[in-house]
């Protein structure tokens, strides 16, 4: 049975760190990588995007405004202009319990720059993030994986909402594991649910044709667990039906032990999180 498999296979489950230790530092800049691989997540989970020169650097917002002292658009500006702002110290705002002055001034980072910092050592879930404003991202990242032969390594996957995203890169190098992330709208008046994507239907309806659909490019699907006003839009037997399919079953972004522990018992195969070090309590205490 599949449920004592996942059992079994407990110890094999991911800590995927969101944004690098995101709970712990801010987001996608190097101590938020370093906290990361501190507490021995095994990926560390980035979010891509392109600049005005055509640069791809870490970063999860289409705006700036939130997580640095500049504002606009990230692909309006160049990587110089980039490198310049703060990238850390809205963290210090936001989270004063975790502020440390190491985080001020704190840059966004390449994806060349990552590679180059951290090397074979690590393991890279990059993502192909808002490819309508992203255009043309995927060629140069793929050149950029074989280029320092992680493809070979296996020391990256890459994910996206992005079916069409995902269809290319596998058509580009059929080598490199790709996850495909999913996301349900909940009607608020019916509870009924709709994939934003029209990649599957609700999770209950998803039929084989749509798991061998997926499957032709993708290795692995990443659902979120609950809508924005707390309605789970997953439950066990969704994750039993996709392991069937031989799906790996990552769920984001999984914050509270209570789901992890919860996820844990389904057979999910990996969880996003902003605090890698609690999923490991997790996992060791069982
Ligand atoms: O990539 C999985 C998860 O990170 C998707 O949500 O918005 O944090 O990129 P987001
Ligand atoms: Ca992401």
């Amino acid at each position: 049975e599949l449920n004592d498999e996942a059992a079994d296979d407990e110890e094999d489950v991911k800590v995927i760190a969101h944004r690098g230790a995101s709970g712990h530092a801010p987001e996608q800049t190097e101590p938020a990588i370093d906290k990361a691989i501190e507490m021995d997540a095994d990926w560390i989970e980035l979010d891509i995007q392109k600049t005005a020169d055509d640069e791809l650097v870490a970063f999860h917002d289409d705006e700036i405004d939130r997580t640095t002292d500049g504002e606009g658009e990230i692909g309006d500006h160049t990587l110089e202009e980039l490198k310049e702002l703060d990238a850390g110290s809205w963290f210090n705002e936001e989270y004063p319990d975790k502020a440390d002055d190491d985080f001020e001034g704190v840059e966004i980072l390449s994806l060349e720059e990552i590679f180059d910092m951290y090397g074979t050592d690590e393991n890279y879930y990059i993502e192909t993030k808002s490819t309508y404003l992203n255009e043309d991202m995927e060629e140069p990242m793929v050149e950029m994986v074989e280029e320092y032969g992680f493809d070979e390594e296996g020391n990256v996957i890459i994910q996206s909402f992005h079916q069409d995203s995902l269809q290319e890169i596998h058509e580009l190098n059929a080598d490199i594991p790709l996850v495909q992330l999913l996301w349900w709208e909940v009607d608020e008046d019916t509870g009924e649910m709709e994939e934003w994507l029209e990649i599957t239907e609700a999770p209950d309806e998803m039929t084989d044709e749509h798991f061998a659909e997926i499957a032709e490019y993708a290795d692995g699907i990443g659902p979120h667990l609950e809508y924005y006003d707390g309605t789970e839009v997953i439950d066990e037997e969704f994750v039993q039906t996709a392991r069937d399919h031989d799906f790996m079953f990552h769920v984001y972004t999984i914050n509270e032990e209570e789901d992890m522990e919860r996820l844990i018992d389904w057979g999910v195969t990996g969880l996003f999180t902003d605090f890698p070090d609690r999923l490991h309590d997790v996992l060791d205490n069982r």
